[in-house]
């Protein structure tokens, strides 16, 4: 009887989890207006993310984008965040800016950017990106030492085009400089790890259930990053004349096992 009893509150506990994270799946750029506006939620709940994946865990990403976009540690540099959100992460990002004596213009809706205390040093954009900053993008062309751009192409994907996207990102660095695209789910990815023992065991203790999770390699996966559109936007800016590599998370970020960044720098 209490084996019986445990396992339906282990369910009931594993549901509740999968509500938390179904709350936040495929949300569009409007969808991020609406939550920004919504105070009944938590700084990262506003940004798309469950508590559990960001509390806590956002110095360690900072420092992973910060051994990636290495010129972010000299000084006097031009630095863009595109789609910068609203918990520590930006603010991590103005006060690097602040102690080396970078300009930073963030890019995001006018409410997303509203949840940000202003500082003398940094520039606001509120438009999406880039359909509707053509004439930021004309002008400060060739310029941004370090562009970055944090969990946000998946965002883009579905509904916009993500070649133009990255496109225009590239666009803005000056040579030497470097855009990071970071934190891409790419479902190729996240089948080979949950066809693995690892995945399968990460499976178990996130769900509370001992059942395997379901991995089918050879479906469509309609509006998702997969492996041939990494490597497509990685061919496409080799072809343009830039650097670009596909490169792992540090395996201690939250979600390391299923994402992966993008850096192209500009030779
Ligand atoms: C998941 S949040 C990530 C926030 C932040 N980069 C981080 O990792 O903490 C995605 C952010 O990108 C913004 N966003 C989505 N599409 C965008 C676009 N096309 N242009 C500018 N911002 C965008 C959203 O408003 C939201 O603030």
């Amino acid at each position: 009887m209490a084996s019986t009893e445990n396992s339906a509150s282990d369910s009931r506990a594993a549901d509740s989890r999968a509500d938390k994270f179904a709350r936040f799946a495929d949300l569009t750029y409007d969808d991020f207006r609406r939550l920004a506006r919504d105070d009944s939620l938590s700084r990262y709940e506003k940004i798309g993310f469950p508590d559990e994946y960001r509390r806590g865990f956002e110095t360690r990403i900072f420092k992973d984008i910060r051994a990636k976009l290495n010129l972010l540690d000299g000084r006097d540099k031009k630095v863009a965040d595109i789609g910068p959100g609203c918990s520590e992460l930006p603010l991590m990002m103005a006060s690097l800016c602040a102690r080396r004596g970078h300009r930073l213009t963030w890019v995001d809706s006018a409410e997303m950017l509203a949840q940000l205390p202003d500082f003398p040093f940094v520039a606001r954009i509120p438009a999406r990106f880039p359909l509707d900053c053509a004439s930021f993008i004309e002008q400060h062309a060739g310029s941004f030492h370090a562009v970055l751009a944090y969990s946000v192409l998946h965002y883009v994907m579905p509904g916009s085009d993500i070649f133009d996207f990255v496109d225009a990102a590239a666009r803005l660095l000056a040579p030497s400089g470097a855009l990071l695209i970071g934190d891409v789910p790419n479902i190729s990815m996240r089948k080979r790890f949950f066809a693995s023992e690892s995945g399968r065991r990460f499976h178990r203790a996130f769900t509370g259930q001992q059942t395997d999770p379901g991995v089918c390699f050879n479906a469509p996966e309609p509006g998702r990053i997969d492996d041939a559109v990494m490597m497509a936007l990685v061919m496409r800016q080799r072809a343009a004349g830039l650097h670009a590599y596909i490169v792992p998370q540090n395996g201690r970020l939250p979600m390391a096992n299923r994402r992966e960044d993008l850096l192209i720098l500009r030779p």
